[in-house]
């Protein structure tokens, strides 16, 4: 079924039925999602992380808790299924979550925005994204993407932030997927955790 806040995709390379609509009543399958894709990067290597990977995990109720009243935190099906999901908080959901103790290992990251943005920049910072393992490199991910644009340029929002490891090693399919975007890599960060950080800009009115 097609949810009022869904819109329908008929993209030649996935062919079928495809949604992308919030993301809470598909907690356990973000959750699900979001495991396959997590790993240590302290033991992981480079080469075993090609497709990509995810850092800080969360567990059910933070994925319920972040999905609550956001309207940019949504999910890619296709065919009924759940495949992907992206993960974004404007300003004031951000500062939710700092001023309630729930932004754990960011600090860097949560640092350097707080420092480097206009208190009146209404900016989008996107936190995860997860494509199923079997799904990527299909488009999900990029339409996911477009979807949260639209909904910056809905909202007269223009900067968006996403944070991509560099280090102790690259998740380079990011990087590139960003890039293709028309994301800038701007500076790197530091968290307590000692993991680098690079903190991507894209200005989507720019476009
Ligand atoms: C990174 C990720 C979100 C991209 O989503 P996707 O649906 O696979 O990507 P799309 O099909 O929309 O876009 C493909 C583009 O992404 C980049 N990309 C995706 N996977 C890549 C890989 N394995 N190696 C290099 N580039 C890759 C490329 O730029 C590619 O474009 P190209 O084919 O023209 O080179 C997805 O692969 C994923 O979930 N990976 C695991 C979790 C993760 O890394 N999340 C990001 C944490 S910051």
């Amino acid at each position: 079924m097609i949810t009022e806040s869904s819109i329908k995709f008929n993209r030649e390379k996935l062919g079928k039925t495809i949604e992308v609509g919030n993301a809470s009543p598909h907690i356990e399958r973000v959750l699900a999602i979001a495991q396959e894709a997590c790993i240590d990067p302290r033991t992981a290597d480079q080469k075993t992380t090609k497709k990509g990977f995810l850092v800080y995990p969360l567990d059910k109720k933070r994925y319920e808790q972040r999905a609550n009243g956001n309207d940019f935190f949504i999910t890619f099906s296709e065919e009924g299924r759940v495949k992907g999901f992206l993960m974004c908080y404007d300003r004031s959901f951000l500062q939710n979550l700092i001023s309630e103790g729930e932004i754990g290992h960011e600090d860097g990251i949560i640092s350097y925005l707080t420092k480097n943005t206009e208190p009146e920049d209404n900016f989008l910072y996107g936190d995860q994204i997860g494509i199923s393992a079997e799904n990527r490199t299909r488009e999900a991910g990029t339409i996911l993407m477009e979807k949260v644009f639209a909904k910056m340029k809905d909202r007269s929002m223009r900067n968006m932030y996403v944070a991509i490891l560099h280090g102790p090693i690259r998740n380079e399919a990011s990087i590139n997927f960003v890039g293709r975007l028309g994301f800038e890599n701007i500076t790197e960060v530091t968290n307590s955790d000692g993991l680098v950080w690079g903190i991507y800009h894209a200005d989507i009115s720019k476009e």
